[in-house]
């Protein structure tokens, strides 16, 4: 899973990951991070997501990393927003009232490039990502985020079933990469309706992990 499989997805709108409205599992749990109003909450791999709209539309400042620049575009199209555009030596940063977009590979963004982070909120960004790269990902979401609170939702599925992304990540991976540093609590495990991509059976989890 390279960028040039990303950037294909996007160019050729095979965005199916995109769910085009607000996911219900951060309508209904976004409360349990606590969070002020005003919070800056982290959204790494964002795409377009509506999650965005609803987080602004709450109050809530945002922050997110994104490869794709289509997608981001379509993002601030999405909002509404005509973005000012910055050009950094590693990503190129779209910014508008609230909101901070670094279009670029979340790898090679530092933590001074993210800037302040209260929360973080990863949907379709740890499944996403195949096994080979999870354990790296979780390590610079760690130093990005400074181990803010975390809501992460993930797929258990038999992996053999279907070719990821989305991939399946078991509770103990979840533990593995992030129990050092974090308690890590189960909000909901539920089956996933229809299953993933009609192919198979799946039941989601959301974790809230709280900064030990
Ligand atoms: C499955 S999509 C999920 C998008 C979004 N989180 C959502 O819920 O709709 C994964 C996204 O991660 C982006 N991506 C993949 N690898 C990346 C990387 N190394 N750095 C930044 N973004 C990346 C892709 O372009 C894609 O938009």
């Amino acid at each position: 899973m390279d960028a040039e499989f990303w950037h294909q997805r996007w160019q050729k709108g095979e965005t199916a990951f995109h769910e085009g409205q607000v996911n219900r599992l951060l309508e209904q749990h976004f409360q349990a991070l606590n969070l002020p109003v005003g919070s800056r909450v982290f959204l790494p791999l964002c795409g377009k997501t509506r999650d965005i709209a609803w987080l602004l539309d709450k109050g809530y400042q945002v922050v997110g990393a994104e490869l794709s620049e289509l997608a981001v575009k379509e993002l601030f199209a999405g909002l509404g927003l005509t973005p000012v555009v910055i050009e950094k030596e590693n990503y190129r940063h779209y910014q508008a009232a609230q909101i901070d977009i670094l279009v670029g590979d979340i790898f090679q963004l530092r933590q001074a490039d993210i800037g302040r982070v209260d929360a973080i909120y990863d949907r379709a960004a740890l499944v996403a990502l195949p096994e080979i790269m999870r354990a790296d990902y979780a390590r610079q979401l760690i130093e990005l985020g400074q181990t803010a609170p975390q809501l992460i939702i993930t797929y258990e599925y038999a992996q053999h079933e279907m070719p990821g992304p989305p991939f399946a990540i078991p509770a103990a991976e979840v533990q593995q990469h992030y129990a050092l540093l974090y308690g890590i609590h189960e909000q909901v495990r539920q089956v996933l309706q229809g299953g993933l991509k009609g192919k198979t059976s799946a039941t989601e989890v959301l974790w809230l992990l709280t900064p030990l």
